[in-house]
């Protein structure tokens, strides 16, 4: 072996090695026969070069070339030679060369593949993450590893630049109430306790901040065990961030020059230099959403001022008993929005069929809508069709008032509930965006910025009410610093609190989430007893962050974005598994390791664990 290892790699060669006795390592890529001339493309993690055997070549070379089949292993010496101007392959960088083989050894063979690797393979999911190590092989897995190697690289980079300190956090910690379910380790030493692996570093980044460790910054993994999809993974990983001495502008300001690094270093793109800014309130009643698709407009609108003066008992009961609801909170001392009719203008889609309406409204109602109404702008610039009948008193001033044209479709939800009108047609407006391929990439220049459409969610509610154990939760941790001119009213009126908590919305994707947090024990004691967290449980659960600041916590904030989520959306991918080497599957499970497996009767007793299977 020691005289066949490689001398180039496979994506290394071009027209001035030619001439050159060169050894190359690799697979084999493909292999075709051309009366009597062999072509091998032998490729490894640089790239692929095309070995030719020639029809003269002596008779052992030959026949171990007639050996090859796809993925043996094989070293190659050989010669590079120019390739005649019409045979140059342009989308192969070692295109203008080929190298003429002398010598080839079989280093290892392959058994017949589970499926064909290519640059993308279309084997179904399970078999793709059975044999991942065949999977990550194909191009489009290479690249997508490559992409997450050369963003986290950029990242750390800039972050150090920055005057960041990278610290690691335990994986083993407390059991603290987090969102979601907690991943636990069971103790040895001490039987009937728990270690939890972390949801995020939360607690301690805060912690590190009252050690005055002023910028931190971790690449950091986490574990929540919740059902996975698309975009969720029972462990992912975090780039995790908390400043001190900073509001909010801050460290959004800090992630938009962060992201405009890692874009322009990794992928070319040129970011605008600060992201777009929308209140949560106005993403609701413009989108649908927290997570709005800026790719394309289509926002909801108002339809309320058009519902008087028209004939449609539903939509007029639906603000009526929107408006009884919102009488009955306010003597609760409950602020509530009432209810909504919104609209959503599709342009050129009047020739929509019943069916393809219907499929609208199915997703509306997944969102608890009660139905969805729809009519349609005729040629002569009036209404038909569906609820039209309903507008034939105000139909100009409903066209002209939605910016309506003949040929658009408009679609209508009423709900007593404002929200649910909202939620229920934005999820109409995603499947819009889908359906007629509103974001495809095609739409955009491949290299564009306009592909990654950013936008900050500001201003979240603080707390939201629990209609069924009545009383009021936080909306997200309750570690976040309410903005200042509501602290005053803030056990009077929780319902308008807005917290100093923002998320980065990428394409759709909720990309990262932080917040400004609290650093005052008083302030986070009321925040507590609004939320009727029991001082004692508090003390139990977080006694050790309630300590650590009454020794001086400097005001702090953070964030985290996910990286999972940021490569997949920068490969222009739907799933984060494919931008992770080892993913599990939808079911939490790794169908190339078996993982989660059984373990040994010794190994639970020694944990003090016994099994309590569920019942059939
Ligand atoms: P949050 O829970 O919103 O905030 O998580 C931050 C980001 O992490 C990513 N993410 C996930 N990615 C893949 N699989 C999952 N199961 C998953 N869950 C979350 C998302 C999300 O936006 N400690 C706070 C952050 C802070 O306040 O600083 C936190 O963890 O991209």
């Amino acid at each position: 072996m020691e005289q066949m290892k490689r001398s180039s790699n496979c994506g290394a060669l071009t027209k001035a090695d030619a001439g050159k006795t060169v050894t190359l390592n690799g697979w084999v890529n493909r292999k075709r026969d051309h009366g009597g001339i062999s072509f091998v493309n032998l490729r490894d993690r640089y790239g692929t070069t095309q070995v030719v055997v020639d029809a003269d070549a002596q008779e052992a070379l030959k026949a171990v070339v007639a050996e090859l089949k796809n993925e043996y292993v094989i070293a190659v010496e050989g010669t590079v030679r120019a390739r005649p101007d019409t045979m140059v392959n342009p989308d192969m960088a070692t295109g203008t060369i080929e190298v003429v083989a002398n010598r080839v050894e079989i280093l290892t063979r392959c058994e017949l593949l589970p499926f064909q690797i290519d640059d993308e393979t279309d084997a179904k999911e399970e078999l793709r993450l059975k044999y991942r190590y065949l999977d990550l092989r194909s191009g489009g897995m290479q690249r997508r590893i490559k992409l997450r190697n050369d963003v986290t690289f950029a990242i750390r980079e800039w972050m150090q630049g920055e005057g960041f300190y990278e610290i690691e956090t335990p994986t083993f910690i407390k059991s603290t109430p987090e969102g979601a379910r907690d991943y636990l380790v069971p103790s040895r030493l001490y039987p009937g306790k728990f270690y939890a692996l972390p949801q995020s570093p939360q607690l301690y980044k805060q912690i590190l901040m009252v050690s005055g460790f002023d910028k931190y910054f971790q690449i950091a993994r986490c574990y929540r065990d919740e059902d996975a999809r698309g975009d969720r993974q029972p462990e992912f990983t975090q780039l995790d961030i908390e400043m001190s001495f900073v509001g909010r502008d801050d460290v959004l300001s800090m992630i938009e020059k962060l992201f405009g690094y890692v874009f322009r270093k990794t992928m070319n793109v040129q970011l605008p230099p600060t992201f777009k800014r929308l209140s949560y309130d106005q993403a609701l009643e413009l989108y649908g959403t927290d997570k709005p698709d800026l790719r394309f407009g289509m926002q909801l609108q108002d339809f309320s001022p058009w519902v008087e003066g028209s004939g449609f008992q539903a939509f007029k009961d639906a603000l009526t008993n929107g408006e009884a609801e919102r009488q009955a909170s306010l003597a609760k001392g409950v602020q509530s929005q009432g209810g909504g009719v919104k609209a959503l203008v599709v342009p050129g889609k009047a020739d929509y069929s019943r069916k393809q309406i219907d499929e609208l409204e199915a997703a509306a109602r997944i969102y608890r809508a009660k139905g969805m109404a729809w009519m349609k702008v005729n040629a002569a610039g009036g209404l038909e069709g569906g609820a039209s009948k309903f507008f034939a008193d105000n139909a100009a001033a409903v066209i002209t008032g939605l910016g309506a044209k003949p040929g658009d479709l408009i679609l209508m939800v009423a709900d007593a509930k404002r929200r649910i009108a909202n939620i229920a047609l934005g999820a109409v407006r995603s499947k819009l965006g889908k359906d007629l391929g509103l974001y495809d990439p095609a739409n955009h220049a491949k290299d564009s910025a306009a592909r990654f459409e950013f936008a900050w969610i500001v201003d979240f509610p603080m707390f939201e009410f629990n209609e069924e154990e009545n009383k009021w939760d936080t909306a997200h941790h309750m570690f976040t610093w309410p903005q200042e001119q509501y602290q005053a009213t803030m056990e009077t009126d929780p319902g308008s609190v807005k917290g100093d908590l923002y998320d980065l919305v990428l394409n759709g994707f909720e990309l990262a989430s932080g917040s400004i947090r609290i650093h005052d024990p008083e302030l986070q004691k009321r925040v507590f007893r609004i939320v009727g967290f029991d001082p004692v449980e508090a003390e139990k659960k977080f006694g050790f962050l309630t300590e650590a600041f009454k020794y001086g916590a400097p005001p702090h904030g953070g964030i985290a974005p996910g990286l999972d989520r940021l490569v997949m959306l920068m490969a222009g991918e739907t799933s984060i598994k494919e931008v992770i080497a080892f993913p599990k599957n939808s079911f939490a499970v790794s169908p190339m390791d078996e993982c989660p497996n059984e373990v040994e009767q010794k190994q639970l007793d020694e944990l003090h664990l016994s099994i309590r299977y569920p019942d059939k």
